[in-house]
C-alpha cells in the first residue's frame, strides 16, 4: 500500500505527511504538474492534493487528473463527490437545493432579459456572487434595482475578472493592522497592481450567468463547520468592520458554545448524504435558523489549532487537541484496505 501526496505550503499536505511519518504509512511525494504523472502514480493505491482556487494552473486541470484518477479505479483525496462543486456556487446552488438542504434563497440567470425581469419583481438588498472565490472577494451588497442591473449589464458584456487586485492590496493592510500581515506583504500586493501573477493573467472573465442570494441581515458573523470523517468542529467569523462579509476577515472565537446543535446536525447529514470526505459548511442565521451560504473542501489547517475539540456525529464533544487531515489519511487507508480484503470498490462515482 503506498500513498502519493501532493505538497503545497499553507495546504493539509504536510499534516498528511506528519501523519503517514508518525503512523509509518508508506507514501511518496508527487509532482501533478508534470506530463508524466499518472505513470508516476502507478506504484500508489491513492492520490492526496489539496488544490486550490487561488492556483492557476490548478483551475486548468486539478479535478480532471483526480476524476481520470478515481474512474480507473485508484482512491482519491477529493474524491468526485467532494469537489466537483469546489469553488462553483452555481454548482452548489444546484446540489443543495436537490436534495432540500438549508440553503440562502440563490438566484441565478442565463440570459439579461430573464435577470432583469427578475430585477423589476423581486425586492433589495441581495447579495451577488461570482461563482468561484474566497475570503469573501467576488461577494457584494447590492442595495438596488439600479445597482443590480450595472452588474447584469456587466455579467452580460464585458463580464468580470476574478481576481481583484486592489481587493488583496486593501485586505493585505487591514491584516496589518490586525497582526496578520507584514510590510513586505503589503509590498508585494502593491507590486501585484502593475505586475499581473499568473492568477490574473489566465484566469477567464466570468461572464454569461448572474448569481445572487437573498441579504440575511443582522448577521455580526458567519460560523465555519467543518466535517471529517464523521467529526465536527468549526469557528465563529466576525465580519469587517461596515461591511456584511466574515470569510477571510481574519478575526475569529473558537469557544465550544458558538456553534448550536442545529448547524451540527445539519452539517452530519449533508456531509453524510453527499458522502463528503470532507466539508466545510459557511452558515448565517435567519431568526436562529442556520442557513449555508457555500461549501468547500478546502480551508486553512492553521485556522482550526485553537479549537477547543471536536463532536462526533452522535453530537458528543471530545475536548483536546486534534489532527483532522490526518483523519482523511485513516479513512482513505481504510478504504484502500477494505479494497485489498475484498470489500469494497471506491464507490464515489458509481454511487451516483
Ligand atoms: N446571502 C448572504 N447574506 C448575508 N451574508 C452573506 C451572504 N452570503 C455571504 N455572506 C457573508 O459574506 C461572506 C462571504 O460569502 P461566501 O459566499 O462564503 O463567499 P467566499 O467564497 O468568498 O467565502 C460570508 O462569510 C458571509 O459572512
Ligand atoms: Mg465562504
Amino acid at each position: 500500500m503506498k500513498i502519493a501526496i501532493h505538497k503545497r505550503e499553507d495546504s493539509y499536505s504536510d499534516e498528511w505527511i506528519q501523519y503517514c511519518d508518525k503512523h509509518e504509512i508508506p507514501y511518496k511525494l508527487v509532482d501533478c504538474y508534470q506530463s508524466d504523472i499518472i505513470e508516476t502514480l502507478s506504484d500508489c493505491d491513492a492520490l492526496m492534493w489539496h488544490f486550490s482556487q487561488a492556483v492557476a494552473k490548478d483551475l486548468i486541470f486539478a479535478k480532471q487528473l483526480l476524476f481520470a484518477l478515481e474512474s480507473a479505479g485508484k482512491f482519491v483525496f477529493p474524491d468526485f463527490q467532494t469537489m466537483w462543486h469546489f469553488d462553483d456556487k452555481i454548482g452548489q446552488k444546484y446540489l443543495l437545493e436537490a436534495i432540500g438542504a438549508p440553503l440562502v434563497p440563490s438566484y441565478v440567470f442565463y440570459s439579461k432579459s430573464d435577470a432583469l425581469q427578475w430585477i423589476d419583481e423581486t425586492s433589495f438588498p441581495k447579495v451577488f456572487k461570482l461563482r468561484g472565490g474566497a475570503s469573501s472577494e467576488n461577494v457584494k451588497l447590492v442595495r438596488s434595482k439600479k445597482d443590480a442591473k450595472k452588474l447584469v449589464n456587466r455579467a452580460f458584456g464585458p463580464g468580470f475578472k476574478q481576481f481583484n487586485s486592489f481587493f488583496y492590496l486593501k485586505e493585505s493592510i487591514r491584516k496589518y493592522k490586525l497582526g496578520e500581515s507584514t510590510l513586505t506583504d503589503i509590498l508585494k500586493k502593491v507590486i501585484r497592481l502593475f505586475y499581473k501573477l499568473e492568477l490574473d493573467k489566465f484566469s477567464q472573465k466570468e461572464k454569461g450567468y448572474v448569481y445572487f442570494q437573498d441579504f440575511i441581515a443582522n448577521n455580526d458573523s458567519d460560523i465555519r463547520l467543518v466535517v471529517v470523517d464523521n467529526k465536527a468542529f468549526g469557528e465563529k467569523r466576525f465580519v469587517r468592520k461596515n461591511d456584511f462579509r466574515a470569510s477571510g476577515s481574519h478575526m475569529r472565537q473558537y469557544d465550544k458554545e458558538i456553534i448550536n446543535e442545529e448547524t451540527l446536525r445539519i452539517s452530519f447529514e449533508v456531509a453524510k448524504k453527499l458522502k463528503l470526505q470532507c466539508a466545510a459548511f459557511d452558515y448565517v442565521y435567519e431568526n436562529g435558523n442556520p442557513l449555508i451560504v457555500e461549501i468547500s473542501f478546502g480551508t486553512t489547517p492553521a485556522a482550526y489549532k485553537p479549537c477547543p475539540g471536536y463532536w462526533d456525529s452522535s453530537l458528543k464533544f471530545h475536548e483536546g487537541a486534534f489532527d483532522f487531515c490526518g483523519w482523511m489519511v485513516e479513512e482513505l487507508v481504510s478504504k484502500i484496505n477494505k479494497k485489498k480484503t475484498g470489500n469494497v470498490a471506491p464507490d464515489s462515482i458509481s454511487s451516483l
